[in-house]
């Protein structure tokens, strides 16, 4: 049996194929329920006993062998100008999407630029913070439930080393600096462990930003964010403040802008009521001035952050937030961008 086995291997590597024909007579002569390979499996019921392991494993591997080439050539053959390329005509010209800018790169870029024109000046920061950056210098005492407003991914159990959950340790690491006045945007990713669902992620980001001068006032900050809510939703959106609670700016408040789908009639973006909110702010607690080695007594300032996923959802009317995640080209072939 075993002479035989060899022979047949010679005979399925000697067998040329180079047509549909060929292809079929290979079937039908060495694999098919009649064939020459089925026929020897039929023989092996009359091997001795203590051969038999040895010899299944070479019928096995004549059979698995032939149809390995079978499958190697229908593949071939399959193949417009037979050549290996499994299906793939890659002379074909490229698709039409050139690629583009991601939709939260298109806003980030839009945000930044508005409060560039402003005078402000793009600072970033590391991505793994400590207590102190994070949570401390922003007025959370330790065991604050502050704390727990923003749930946090640790690093290895240490308390200390902590993924960031927003962007002001950039600004506490600016004040840091002492050079005053401060005028920054932070924008950047951050990290909170949210359950994911079509309103939250654990990883999006932020755009926060500072301005800490001789006599900054409420005023300042109202005026600024009015300027970039029209320079960013349009000349006729229209801006409220609600009162909030932060734990580093106090008086703290949640702005909302006038919705801009439906114009203040009532939409499901804005859940009918006209308004939609988009950021958070406030006056820098005087704590925080303190922390950072600024004296709270000469200068004020006034803070503000917001998400970006947010603002991108708003703007396009996107209901998903996981679209941004996904990287979907059907998605993304929509925000085509210089
Ligand atoms: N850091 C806040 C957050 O992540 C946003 C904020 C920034 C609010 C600055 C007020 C002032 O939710």
């Amino acid at each position: 049996m075993k002479t035989k086995i060899n022979q047949l291997l010679q005979e399925v590597d000697a067998f040329v194929i180079n047509s549909k024909e060929r292809l079929e007579q290979f079937r039908l002569h060495f694999l098919s329920k009649k064939g020459v390979i089925p026929a020897l499996f039929n023989d092996f019921k009359l091997v001795a006993p203590d051969e038999r392991k040895t010899m299944g494993m070479l019928l096995n591997e004549l059979k698995n062998h032939a149809q390995e080439k079978l499958k190697a050539a229908q593949e071939t053959l399959d193949t417009p100008d037979g050549k290996h390329t499994k299906g793939i005509d890659i002379t074909l010209p490229a698709g039409r999407f050139k690629g583009g800018r991601h939709p939260i790169s298109i806003v980030r870029r839009e945000i930044n630029s508005i409060f560039e024109r402003l005078g402000y000046v793009i600072s970033e920061g590391p991505e793994i913070e400590d207590d102190f950056h994070n949570f401390s210098a922003l007025n959370f005492p330790p065991e604050h439930p502050a704390r727990d407003m923003q749930d946090t991914f640790f690093i290895q159990k240490d308390p200390d080393v902590a993924l960031r959950t927003h962007t002001s340790s950039v600004q506490v690491r600016v004040m840091e600096q002492g050079k005053l006045p401060v005028r920054i945007i932070a924008p950047g990713r951050v990290f909170r462990n949210e359950a994911i669902s079509a309103r939250a992620h654990c990883i999006f980001h932020q755009i926060e930003g500072l301005y800490v001068d001789k006599d900054v006032s409420f005023a300042d900050l109202k005026q600024t964010l009015f300027y970039f809510a029209q320079e960013f939703f349009g000349p006729e959106t229209k801006i409220r403040f609600r009162p909030s609670y932060f734990p580093f700016t106090e008086t703290s408040a949640e702005m909302d802008v006038s919705c801009n789908i439906c114009g203040g009639e009532g939409c499901n973006i804005c859940k009918y009521s006209g308004w939609v909110e988009i950021l958070g702010c406030g006056m820098v607690d005087p704590n925080v001035l303190e922390a950072c080695g600024i004296d709270s007594n000469t200068y004020t300032g006034f803070a503000f952050g917001m998400g970006i996923e947010r603002i991108a959802l708003v703007k396009y009317q996107i209901n998903d937030l996981r679209l941004f995640f996904e990287n979907d080209l059907r998605f993304l072939e929509q925000f085509e961008s210089l």
